[in-house]
């Protein structure tokens, strides 16, 4: 069974209104436990608005969010099961910090769920060192901290509620190229030491190529395609015409392709195109 799936979601914001939009058109998905899933699409598909529902944040007009095989929406108890197990980052987390000290922060979300001290303690110690920062950030005011490190705590504050499900959106955007390969091998180291799913928004299909297992491309509030990296990336064209980006070293063998250099795959990474060209020039992989 997926850990999370949403069936036929329909949803439009100012209902009844003449500003009326379809955010969200017939949209199903499954969620494998354990999978990295990069979700990507042009500005206004959708994407915001289906992470939200996710975690019951927004409650669909029709259609289905199941946990493990429950509708998040069948009762109280299934909600609030929901709104722990599946944690939500914003885009701009740090926008949210609002208590006195990062320890306070980061022990928000285990103190709703009720855990004693001695495991909020605990958990909050295990989600700073998680994010890359040291125990001595915990008596600082999260105000004095830069904005890397901010919305580091942010996302420590939702890891710390252990869900099983991370869902980031758009977890780089602003940060400079350091703090954006540190939170990618953030996204995947918590995914490798805890089996839970991820579910992140990007704009960069360089990010996306580097960290998702599975992309799921949206467009005007439907599922375009979904597939694995090489298999969405290989559409280059299509992906094109949905205002989206293929990276550089996709288009290189996408045009190699065209003019008879067949390499056997599609490059998405700088890494696998090396290999892709010393196999094709029967050199082997290098190690
Ligand atoms: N709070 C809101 N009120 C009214 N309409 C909204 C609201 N939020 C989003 N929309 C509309 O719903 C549609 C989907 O928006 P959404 O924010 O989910 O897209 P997105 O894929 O996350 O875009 P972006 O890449 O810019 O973040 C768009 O047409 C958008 O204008
Ligand atoms: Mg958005």
């Amino acid at each position: 069974m997926s850990v999370l799936s949403v069936d036929n979601l329909i949803y439009g914001y100012s209902k009844g209104t003449p500003f009326e939009t379809g955010a969200l058109r017939g949209v199903s998905l499954d969620f494998e436990q354990g999978e990295i899933v990069a979700l990507i699409g042009h500005t206004g598909s959708g994407k915001s608005t289906l992470l939200q529902h996710l975690n019951g944040l927004l409650k669909a007009d029709s259609g289905k969010v199941l946990l493990e095989g429950v509708d998040i929406h069948s009762s109280k108890e299934a909600l609030r099961k929901c709104r722990f197990n599946v944690g939500l980052c914003f885009q701009y987390p740090e926008q949210q910090l609002f208590e006195s000290t990062v320890y306070k922060d980061i022990a928000f979300g285990p103190k709703n769920m009720g855990l004693s001290e001695e495991e909020i303690k605990s958990r909050v110690y295990s989600a700073i060192s998680y994010v890359g920062l040291s125990e001595e950030y915990l008596q600082k005011s999260p105000f004095d901290l830069s904005g890397g490190e901010k919305r580091r705590v942010a996302i420590a504050g939702v890891i710390a509620m252990e869900p099983k499900v991370l869902i980031l959106d758009e977890p780089t955007a602003g940060l400079d190229p350091m703090g954006k390969n540190a939170l990618l091998k953030l996204i995947k180291d918590y995914n490798h030491s805890t089996g839970s799913t991820v579910i992140f928004v990007s704009h960069n299909m360089d990010d996306v190529a580097s960290v998702a297992d599975r992309v799921v491309v949206m467009n005007k509030g439907q599922v375009a395609i979904s597939g694995t990296v090489e298999q969405v990336y290989s559409k280059g064209e299509f992906l094109a015409e949905l205002g989206l980006d293929v990276p550089e070293i996709t288009n290189i063998f996408l045009e190699l392709k065209k003019n008879g250099f067949d390499l056997g795959e599609t490059a998405y990474t700088v890494e696998n195109a090396k290999n892709a060209i010393l196999r094709f020039l029967g050199k082997g992989e290098e190690i």
